[in-house]
């Protein structure tokens, strides 16, 4: 037998596009993605070297060690485009809507970071969880703690995790956001959360797979000089070779963009609620906006124009009432679009759950609040959500070179998951007839429970 050659046994699935056809809706593009029933995956070295149809299976590979997952299914790692770590405790907190939630219910959780044996552990369990659900990726807030970023990182660089995260950027506790933030969850000064960022930046930026992402919570949370500074640490980065990423909330909720433009009128007289980060330099690519519901199409242009992406976070857009997140209006603006789970906000580490409300916000957005006419009636393929959930993410994060898909070369962050984890889903995707059939029962009724391993750089994930 080779060494360290393995050839996976399974049902393979992966994309190369988006398969979303304007105008077409419940099509796919056939170009867009490629099935191989039986299929295989050759690894080596933790890349991918070959995937295929099995009887076409190269020479080479002939020697490999075979692992034989039977007809499962095989996909990239999902990709989690926004979530907080600090809210593992926090999750499924009957707050009402966004701005009592955060103070009655995740700024107290976070708080408990301040214990870093507390941090490191939560951290642990957060990445556990995650590999649990078959997400290898995620761009992830933490705290404002330094110490709560360096547990993420470290966690996440023992299990050699291709992660993106950053320390959050809080300096303004005002009322603004419906109740003070209390002192000691904000930063000390601006200068020491810049110092703080630009040292978690020289431990961890390209520390193996590691990246960050430099985090303002959202704007009122922070002032205006606080956004600033972000967006200096960011725009300087993208004239080196190893440019940072960057991340906020945006537009989730309308009590809240209705805050966020009275505060910022007098000191920056933003057209919308985006202007106020751009004119802070903050939009750009590798930024992620999370939610991005209450956008209109100048602001939709402008994350295009920009090359930014955003995070379309469905359980918590439902959970929090937030919003209905227009998925194809960003289709058409040619925005880079990824799936969030936002847990806490969100109800699931799952990207399975989150295809599965992802598919009812896009039903409901045809007639709420305005009727669409029936014939340009939008609908969300099992197909465009698996994309979604894989290289979508990976573009949104500007990694599709090295996650994403099973092009040779691409590291071989996979997921295998079993069309017949519970009784319901065995009986259901055996009654289906086609391949399409199948995955769309898989991502309305597909969990944790339906990850039958997780692999990353071609070894199980374990836990750490
Ligand atoms: N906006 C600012 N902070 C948060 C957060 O922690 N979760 C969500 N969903 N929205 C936010
Ligand atoms: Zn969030």
């Amino acid at each position: 037998r080779a060494k360290d050659l393995t050839v996976f046994l399974g049902t393979v699935l992966h994309f190369t596009d988006d398969p979303w056809v304007p105008g077409a809706e419940g099509e796919d593009d056939p170009d867009s993605y490629e099935v191989f029933e039986p299929g295989a995956l050759v690894v080596s070295r933790g890349r991918v070297l070959w995937a295929g149809r099995r009887e076409q299976l190269p020479r080479f590979a002939r020697r490999a060690q075979v692992v034989d997952h039977g007809n499962r299914l095989i996909v990239p790692g999902f990709v989690d485009t926004h979530i907080h770590s600090a809210q593992v405790d926090a999750i499924a907190s009957p707050g009402g809507q966004l701005l009592p939630w955060l103070r009655d219910y995740m700024y107290p959780a976070e708080m408990r970071f301040r214990d870093p044996r507390y941090a490191r552990q939560t951290s642990s369990f957060f990445l556990d969880a995650l590999l649990a659900a078959g997400t290898t990726t995620a761009s992830v807030y933490t705290t404002t703690y330094k110490h709560s970023t360096d547990a993420l990182f470290a966690e996440a660089r023992r299990r050699n995790l291709r992660m993106v995260a950053g320390k959050l950027l809080m300096d303004d506790g005002g009322r603004s956001q419906g109740g003070p933030v209390p002192d000691e969850y904000l930063d000390r000064s601006l200068a020491q959360a810049e110092a703080d960022t630009r040292e978690l930046i020289r431990r961890w930026h390209h520390n193996g797979r590691l990246r960050y992402s430099v985090s303002p919570r959202f704007a009122l949370t922070s002032t205006v000089a606080a956004l600033k500074m972000a967006g200096r640490l960011y725009q300087d980065s993208l004239r080196t070779d190893r440019p940072l990423w960057s991340q906020s909330h945006l537009a989730e909720n309308r009590d809240e963009v209705d805050a966020v433009m009275r505060k910022f009128k007098g000191a920056l007289h933003p057209r919308s609620y985006l202007d106020v980060y751009d004119k802070c330099d903050l939009v750009g690519p590798r930024s992620v906006w999370g939610h991005s519901v209450w956008l209109d199409d100048v602001d939709r242009a402008r994350l295009a124009e920009t090359d930014a992406a955003v995070a379309f976070c469905p359980t918590s857009n439902l959970f929090l009432g937030s919003g209905l997140f227009p998925l194809n209006r960003f289709g058409h603006a040619g925005v880079r679009v990824g799936m969030g789970t936002d847990v806490g906000g969100g109800t699931s580490y799952s990207m399975l759950a989150t295809m599965n409300e992802a598919y009812k916000v896009v039903a409901l957005g045809n007639t709420y609040p305005d009727r669409i006419p029936e014939d340009s009636r939008a609908t969300l393929t099992a197909l465009r959500s698996f994309y979604l959930a894989t290289l979508g993410g990976a573009r949104a994060l500007h990694m599709e070179e090295d996650i994403g898909s099973f092009r040779p070369g691409r590291e071989a962050d996979f997921v295998v998951l079993d069309w017949a984890a519970t009784p319901v889903l065995k009986r259901r995707t055996e009654a289906a007839s086609t391949f399409r059939e199948r995955l769309f029962v898989l991502a309305t009724l597909g969990d944790e429970r339906a990850v039958a391993r997780t692999y990353i750089l071609g070894r199980p994930a374990r836990r750490a």
